[in-house]
């Protein structure tokens, strides 16, 4: 998808579409919306016969309303859409990425291209800014993970996207780049996450790093595998690995910016279970069977990785991946088992189902131990979150206010919904064992996600530390405005604009 600019006005772009917005009218009985300019002149052209449709076809501009006009006068483009907005009073930014992701979808495979204006005087929305959600709800919403049908439903690709813009395009441009740079690291996360377990093992991700450093001056990449991976004494990640076909990988990413301003060092930890069969503790059917996707959040530290010299922050990140399958056989672990973390603390393996915090509290301390000062770990952790928060909205947890704001902040306007929980204390208690230094399950199930959490924290020394529980989140069984079904590489966006901060 080419994204290019005109001074032309829509009426004298030759595109397969032109695109225009309304607002939906802010009192219910008066005039049904309320037209844009880009609207508005595109009508006048037509001699007002857009409207005229759109008050037989009762177009009201609601959020995500798409109307088609297939206009009869001489202009250059045939098919015409108006795009509702919702009411100007209760615009919210994401919704623009949110109503092109829907557009995109509807023309997909239909036209080459498409022609729109940039309405960010309207929209009261920073240029730049504007033409990034345009863009990324494009990018995004025109994914698709097909590589395994035969027919690919792409008889036209949508390969032009022109902006109708007078003047200076600078700050335009910029934001494209951005949106560019997050559609990347999101499909790459939606692509990883979609991809069968047989073929997404450890070592394929882990051949994946390489790769991505290889391509990267800034960029080093270190594979521990099995003999490393104990002689950094981290048996916690090797019991829960044991039981697996697929050789474990430790994954060690590391950016180095040319001139490092800043002390302080990111570390970016995520959950890399390549497949979720609960080990002994065995998932029934429903509940293993979307369990490819327990590795979203090394997809995530792998995307972002992929893209990290694009947003240049000025501190040096390090990626960590603890990647295996939790499956069954006579090697697994077994309830009442003891292993011990790389930070010396033992954990009474109580319940083998619960594999992602085991193998994180290896990660966690290798964080700890490369000098990371803050640290961030994206995990498909629990079936609690989703209780909690529902599938949409991700668990925020962190020992450090600052932190947590600046997440929340990122995620605000990178479109992806976290809500935080609290590191209640008392709930430690919970997580004790009688043989061994913590247990990995509570003895309660109530607050899975806050002592899954708690126990995570057991791991991070005294660094500053945010836990995203993304169990929801991560994947998809229904398809949004900006994705189909599946991967959605949640986290990846929020990570990116914090790293632009
Ligand atoms: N990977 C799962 C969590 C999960 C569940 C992610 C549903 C996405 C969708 C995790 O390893 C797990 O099995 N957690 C257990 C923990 C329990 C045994 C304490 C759970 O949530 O049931
Ligand atoms: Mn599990
Ligand atoms: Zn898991």
């Amino acid at each position: 998808m080419q994204f290019e600019f005109t001074d032309n006005p829509l009426s004298n772009i030759s595109a397969d579409v032109a695109v225009v917005f309304a607002f939906q009218s802010e009192k219910e009985k008066k005039e049904k919306y309320v037209p844009l300019e880009d609207f508005q002149e595109l009508d006048k052209k037509l001699n007002k016969n857009i409207s005229k449709a759109l008050n037989t076809s009762g177009f009201s501009g609601k959020r995500g309303e798409l109307l088609n006009y297939f206009p009869q006068e001489k202009l250059l483009s045939k098919w015409i859409i108006v795009i509702g907005l919702g009411k100007k009073s209760e615009f919210d930014p994401n919704d623009l990425r949110g109503a092109l992701g829907k557009l995109v979808n509807s023309v997909k495979g239909k036209v080459d291209s498409i022609a729109l204006s940039i309405p960010s005087r309207e929209l009261k929305l920073e240029s730049g800014f504007t033409a990034q959600l345009i863009s990324e709800g494009l990018l995004l919403g025109y994914y698709r993970f097909n590589k395994y049908k035969s027919d690919k439903d792409n008889k036209r690709e949508l390969s032009s996207v022109i902006f109708s813009k007078k003047g200076d395009t600078k700050k335009e441009k910029v934001g494209i780049e951005k949106a560019k740079i997050a559609a990347d690291a999101t499909i790459l996360a939606r692509d990883l996450v979609n991809e069968q377990s047989a073929v997404a093992t450890p070592t394929y991700l882990a051949n994946l790093a390489i790769s991505i450093a290889k391509k990267d001056k800034k960029l080093k990449c270190k594979i521990f595998d099995k003999e490393d991976i104990k002689k950094l004494g981290m048996d916690a990640f090797l019991g829960v690995a044991r039981a697996a076909d697929t050789p474990p990988k430790f994954i060690f990413l590391e950016y180095t910016p040319e001139n490092s301003r800043k002390k302080e060092k990111l570390a970016l930890v995520g959950k890399g279970i390549t497949f979720d069969s609960g080990g002994i503790n065995v998932k029934t059917g429903e509940s293993m069977s979307g369990m490819k996707m327990d590795m979203s959040g090394a997809a995530v530290v792998l995307s972002v990785f992929s893209v990290i010299s694009r947003v240049a922050p000025d501190y040096p990140v390090i990626g960590l991946i603890a990647a295996t399958a939790n499956m069954i056989s006579g090697a697994s672990l077994v309830p009442g088992d003891v292993v011990k973390a790389m930070n010396g603390k033992t954990i009474e393996i109580l319940n083998t189902d619960a594999e992602g915090r085991v193998t994180l509290a290896d990660s966690l301390s290798f964080a700890v131990k490369q000098g990371a000062t803050k640290i961030i770990d994206l995990a498909t952790l629990t079936g609690a979150a989703i209780v909690a928060l529902g599938p949409q909205i991700s668990g925020l947890f962190s020992n450090d206010k600052e932190l947590a704001e600046q997440i929340k902040k990122s995620a605000k306007r990178a479109g992806e919904k976290v809500w935080e929980l609290p590191l209640e204390k008392e709930y430690k208690e919970m997580n004790k064992s009688e043989v061994a230094d913590v247990a990995n399950i509570p003895s309660s199930r109530y607050g899975g996600t806050i002592t899954a959490a708690l126990f995570l924290e057991e791991f991070v020394g005294d660094k500053k530390w945010a836990h995203l529980d993304i169990a929801g989140p991560a994947f998809s069984s229904k398809a949004s405005d900006i994705g189909p079904k599946g991967g959605t590489g949640h986290g990846v966006r929020t990570i990116l604009n914090l790293l632009s901060l």
